[in-house]
This record gives C-alpha cells, sequence and structure tokens, in this order.
C-alpha cells in the first residue's frame, strides 16, 4: 500500500468517530429527491475524507465534545464537495474519480443548485456547533476559496502570470479550507491561542503541498490513473508550477505561451513534455512541495507531544510519497 494510503488507514483505524462522520455523512444526503441522490452518488465515488481527519486529529489533543467534532467534520467534507461540483462546472469537466461529473449527467443548472444543496447542509450542521466561531472561520475560508478560483480564471491565458500567482491562488482555493477544518476541531475543544494559530499553518502548508503534488500528477500520470482527463488546466491557459518553472528557465518559454494562446494543444503538450524534461521542472515543484511538508511538520512544534501530533506528522510526510509519484519522478528526470 502506498505511505499515503497506509497512514490515513491508520488514522481511521485509531478514531472510532471518523466511522460517526461517515454515518452522519449518510444521514446528512438522506431522501429521495435528486439533490440527495447525486450527494449520495459524489460519497459513493470515494473520497480520502481528508478534511474530516484533520477536524478529528486536530479535536483529539483535548477530550472532545463528540457530536460537535464530527457535526464539524462532516460540514468541512459537505463544503469540499460542494466546490468540487462547482469547480467541475467552471473547468466544463466531465470526469471525476472516474465517473461522469454531475454537469455532464444533468448539466449546469441541477449541478449548480447540488452544490448548493451540500453547502446549505453544511451550514445547518455550522451553525448549531456551540461555537459560532467555526462558522466564522469556515465561511472565511470559502471567501477566500471563490477569490482563488476568481484570480485562476482571470489569470488564463495571461502571458504574464508568475509563480507567485500560483502560490496566492493555491493557498485560498485549496489550502485555506484545509487550515479552517484543522481550526475547527482546535476551536471546538478550546485549545490555546498559540496551538490553534499552529493548526491553521500547518493545515496552509499541507494545503500547498497537497495541491502542488495534484498539479504534478496532472502533468505525469495517465488519466486512467486519475479518474479525470488530464492537462485540462495547461490547455485553458491556466500554468501550474512546474509549467511556470519551465517556462521561466527554457529557451522555449515564449513559444509554449505562443502555442497555448493560439489553441495548438498537440505542439502545446509535445513541447511542454520536452520542457518539463529538459528543466527538471516535475523534480523542482517536488522540491517545493518537500519544502512545504517541512514547515507544516514545523508548524506542529507548538503543539504538545501527543499521537495526534505524530499523525499529523505522518500525513504530510505521506503527501510525497503516494501512488505513482516515484514512479513519475523518475520518468520526468533530467537525468538518464
Ligand atoms: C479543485 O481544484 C477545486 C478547488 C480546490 C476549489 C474549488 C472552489 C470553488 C469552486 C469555490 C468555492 C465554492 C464552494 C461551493 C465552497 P483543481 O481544479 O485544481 O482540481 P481538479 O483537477 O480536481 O478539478
Ligand atoms: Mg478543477
Amino acid at each position: 500500500m502506498a505511505k499515503l494510503a497506509q497512514i490515513l488507514a491508520e488514522i481511521k483505524a485509531e478514531h472510532p468517530l471518523l466511522e460517526a462522520v461517515e454515518e452522519r455523512l449518510r444521514e446528512q444526503v438522506a431522501g429521495s429527491h435528486l439533490a440527495a441522490r447525486l450527494a449520495r452518488s459524489l460519497l459513493d465515488g470515494g473520497g480520502k475524507r481528508l478534511r474530516p481527519i484533520l477536524t478529528i486529529v486536530a479535536a483529539s489533543f483535548y477530550p472532545l465534545p463528540e457530536k460537535a467534532v464530527v457535526d464539524a467534520a462532516v460540514a468541512g467534507e459537505l463544503i469540499h464537495l460542494a466546490s468540487l461540483v462547482h469547480d467541475d462546472i467552471i473547468d466544463n469537466a466531465h470526469m471525476r474519480r472516474g465517473q461522469p461529473t454531475i454537469n455532464d449527467l444533468w448539466g449546469n443548472q441541477v449541478s449548480v443548485l447540488t452544490g448548493d444543496h451540500l453547502f446549505a447542509t453544511a451550514f445547518s450542521l455550522l451553525a448549531d456547533l456551540p461555537k459560532p466561531t467555526v462558522l466564522r472561520s469556515m465561511t472565511q475560508a470559502i471567501r477566500l476559496m471563490c477569490e482563488g478560483e476568481i484570480e485562476e480564471i482571470l489569470r488564463a491565458y495571461r502571458p504574464d502570470q508568475t509563480e507567485a500567482d500560483y502560490f496566492r491562488c493555491i493557498e485560498k482555493k485549496t489550502a485555506q479550507l484545509l487550515a479552517a477544518c484543522c481550526q475547527s476541531g482546535a476551536l471546538l475543544v478550546d485549545a490555546p491561542f498559540d496551538q490553534l494559530e499552529a493548526l491553521g499553518n500547518y493545515g496552509l502548508r499541507l494545503g500547498c503541498a497537497f495541491q502542488i503534488i495534484d498539479d504534478i500528477l496532472d502533468l505525469t500520470a495517465q488519466a486512467d490513473e486519475l479518474g479525470k482527463p488530464v492537462r485540462w488546466d495547461f490547455q485553458q491557459g491556466i500554468f501550474t508550477l512546474p509549467i511556470l518553472y519551465a517556462r521561466r528557465h527554457s529557451p522555449h518559454g515564449d513559444e509554449l505561451t505562443r502555442l497555448v494562446l493560439t489553441g495548438q494543444h498537440g505542439r502545446a503538450g509535445r513541447l511542454l513534455d520536452r520542457m518539463l524534461r529538459e528543466e527538471d521542472a516535475i523534480l523542482y515543484a517536488w522540491q517545493e512541495a518537500a519544502r512545504q511538508v517541512r514547515m507544516a511538520e514545523k508548524a506542529l512544534r507548538v503543539l504538545p507531544p501527543h499521537p495526534a501530533r505524530n499523525y499529523l506528522r505522518s500525513l504530510a510526510a505521506g503527501l510525497l510519497e503516494q501512488g505513482p509519484l516515484e514512479h513519475h519522478l523518475l520518468a520526468f528526470s533530467n537525468y538518464p
């Protein structure tokens, strides 16, 4: 088993509340309405349940109010699912996790409302929590997620997009929700402020590492490995970290931009492959993800010694050792 999957399985075995999360998730999407049936199909589609894991592990440093922590964990997962449903509309994506997307099957109108429905379900859970600060932290994360998505749309096809733009964007669209999920757990157990802050920083760095790895796999893996078409963002003129790095260092950078801007996807893809190899851009991005993981681990030092801290540390390290990543790194290496 890949390292990350192994760690997730270990955490699930150690935290029976994650079973309760699964049951509560099902309860929240019960019913015969199409919106509920589509939400259930999303849950059936799998997913690592990373966000609920973060909430529960972050709360487990102290004695925890079980119902509230489970509900906050479920809300985090529902917000994540809602964001994917909306993201698939924005991207006009037809496949996710090996299945046709809701917008593919039912069109954008039903799909946007299914996302809203999920969203509202999450809010009704958050509204009943004993701490209003969790709702505040989650809504702030969602505002930032929307900003990140808007910024990504605005930078599409811009020849002047930079690595700094990329980092700002991934921190908002992906990492802020992970940070808020960690902080939900900490807020519900009244963790001291420095620990709340540390868990927020951990979530941000974990989220950035997670998105960088996701973007590496999008360039290196095959569609059937990922359960979705690859290189979609690139064709839409949105350049991720390895591409931005390769473009900045390669003498063919301007040519690549021109091919993408003029919709010559075949030639652009072949030139990109060559540039990624020549500039060792995949290795560079992986090293950047590793740097984010080290910062995540460093943030944890503020937390008291506890098995939960070890789980969070292993989770971060496990991101760098998931699935076919090592094989892809070698395949895209400059060195024979
Ligand atoms: C997937 O990223 C999408 C996100 C990380 C965030 C999407 C956020 C929104 C649509 C705004 C917030 C909306 C709600 C309802 C909370 P990706 O496109 O890089 O990954 P992918 O390849 O899996 O699509
Ligand atoms: Mg997307």
